[in-house]
């Protein structure tokens, strides 16, 4: 068991007065822009290796600040985060798409946002979808034969979005859903381009690309709203259990409730965060088991055992913690959300570091979770690691899967219940195994994906 006391720095309370930390120095003008844009994880693995708990990275004119200590990373998400937003690129990703919604928005306004949107996630809540989450599987995996090779990746984003549009609209869009799923695609693919790209194109311009965007844009705006005046129109928000009535209906303590415009943005912001982070987990899941044969064997003894080939409930959620142990190392060695970057708003200091406001602060949980202080041979899949209380043991900032502190994931049980739910539905009837050939490379745009897929053998299990 490994004992955490004395590993690392810790912070200090007193500044050490105008040093900037160590750091690589890169390329003269553009710093170390190109290194970190063409392997983003690699980089910052070798220089959080070489420079230490807390680093400086050169870009362009700019700079930013590496944070690889668990501690370091608490004080920015836990202890100082009222000195921190959302950074710059965060918001110019996702703004297009998620307006002012609970991912990005900040201040009095994010917290009214919370506030209104919490109850909804509240475990009772969500437990009403269990059965919802293992339909969707049930019916994705029915299109599959015995034999048959799929890129699971697909499947697995076919089948959140399936259970994110039942669950936020209480329906099925057919023929929509996989249009939605397209539109957010392009969307977010488009604006991490335009972020990334030098030479800004203003977005009024009529290139394909722009009018494209405008084109999703639309079509996803037209649904949402769509929805919301049916609703309203006629009267019945009540009668539904789905996440948008309950955001409908939620009302602050002065009697006010969100706007057509707030709930647009917050039920984007729903779609976006939750679905491709929870097929991503699902993806990997799936992976990591076939390139780790005694897990998956001893995954598939638990579910024999505790549902002996019957669907899970939401009863067996508690009886599965090999399952849920797998699903924590999935999140640790491919977090989707790889990285969470923080532009400061007042002066800060960290690790004895003095920090001006409009500093960019990154810290990433690719780097830290597979930091061998505190995961034993960490580049391994072990999922027995995670079975006696290491969770609990872990100091606050070394694993972070779904972010910390008041910005901490809502979604966090939701996506927990999805992937044990979907993974124990699909582990019961097929095996998959990892199509020879293939080099699977993680690609970390907005979120952590298989670059090219990941094609899988399916068999059915007798
Ligand atoms: C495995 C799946 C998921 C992962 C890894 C994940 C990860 C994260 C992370 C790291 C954050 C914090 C971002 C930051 O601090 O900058 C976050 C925030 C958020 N997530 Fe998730 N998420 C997942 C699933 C979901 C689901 C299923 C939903 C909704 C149904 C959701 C909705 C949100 C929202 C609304 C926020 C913003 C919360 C706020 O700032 O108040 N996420 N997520």
């Amino acid at each position: 068991m490994q004992n955490f006391k004395s590993v690392g720095m810790h912070d200090k309370p007193s500044t050490n007065g105008k040093r900037v930390p160590p750091g690589p120095r890169g390329l003269p003008l553009v710093g170390m822009a190109l290194q970190v844009l063409h392997d983003p994880l690699g980089t910052l693995q070798r220089i959080a290796r070489e420079y230490g708990d807390i680093v400086r990275i050169p870009i362009g004119p700019d700079s930013r600040i590496l944070l690889n200590h668990p501690d370091y990373i608490a004080q920015v998400n836990v202890i100082q985060q009222s000195k921190f937003h959302k950074s710059k690129l965060t918001k110019d990703v996702t703004g297009r798409l998620l307006g002012e919604g609970l991912l990005i928005s900040e201040g009095d306004f994010w917290r009214r946002q919370r506030r209104l949107a919490q109850p909804a996630f509240h475990r009772s809540r969500i437990n009403e979808y269990a059965s919802t989450m293992v339909e969707s599987a049930e019916t994705q995996i029915r299109k599959w034969g015995d034999g048959e090779e799929r890129d699971i990746a697909q499947e697995m984003t076919a089948l959140t979005l399936e259970t994110a549009v039942r669950t936020l609209f209480g329906t099925t869009l057919p023929g929509e859903a996989r249009q939605v799923g397209r539109s957010l695609d392009f969307l977010v693919r488009y604006s991490l381009r335009k972020a990334r790209w030098p030479i800004k194109v203003p977005e009024s311009w009529p290139t394909p690309a722009n009018r494209r965007a405008e084109r999703e844009t639309k079509f996803l705006d037209s649904l949402v709203y769509r929805i919301i005046d049916e609703r309203k129109r006629l009267g019945n928000i009540g009668e539904h259990k789905d996440l948008l009535s309950l955001l409908m209906s939620a009302m602050d303590e002065d009697g006010s409730q969100m706007t057509a415009k707030q709930l647009r943005d917050e039920t984007m912001t729903l779609f976006l965060a939750g679905h491709e982070t929870t097929a991503l987990t699902l993806s990997w899941a799936w992976y990591l088991l076939s390139k780790n044969p005694a897990a998956e064997v001893q995954l598939h003894e638990e579910l024999r055992d505790v549902l002996g080939g019957r669907a899970p409930a939401i009863g067996d959620l508690g009886r599965l913690p090999y399952l849920l142990a797998v699903v924590n190392e999935v999140l640790r060695l491919y977090p989707p959300a790889y990285i969470l970057a923080r532009t400061s708003i007042a002066p800060s200091t960290i690790g004895g570091y003095d920090f001006p406001a409009g500093s960019t602060i990154i810290m990433s949980q690719w780097v830290m979770q597979r930091d061998a202080r505190f995961f034993d041979d960490p580049e391994a899949f072990r999922p027995e690691r995670w079975l006696d209380g290491l969770e609990d043991r872990l100091p606050a900032g070394a694993y972070f899967p779904f972010g910390d502190g008041p910005r901490r994931c809502i979604g966090q049980n939701f996506a927990l219940m999805e992937a044990v739910l979907v993974i124990a539905t699909i582990a019961q009837k097929f095996q998959l195994q990892l199509v020879a050939g293939q080099k699977i490379v993680p690609e970390p745009l907005v979120t952590l994906r298989p670059r090219n897929g990941i094609r899988m053998r399916i068999d059915a299990r007798r």
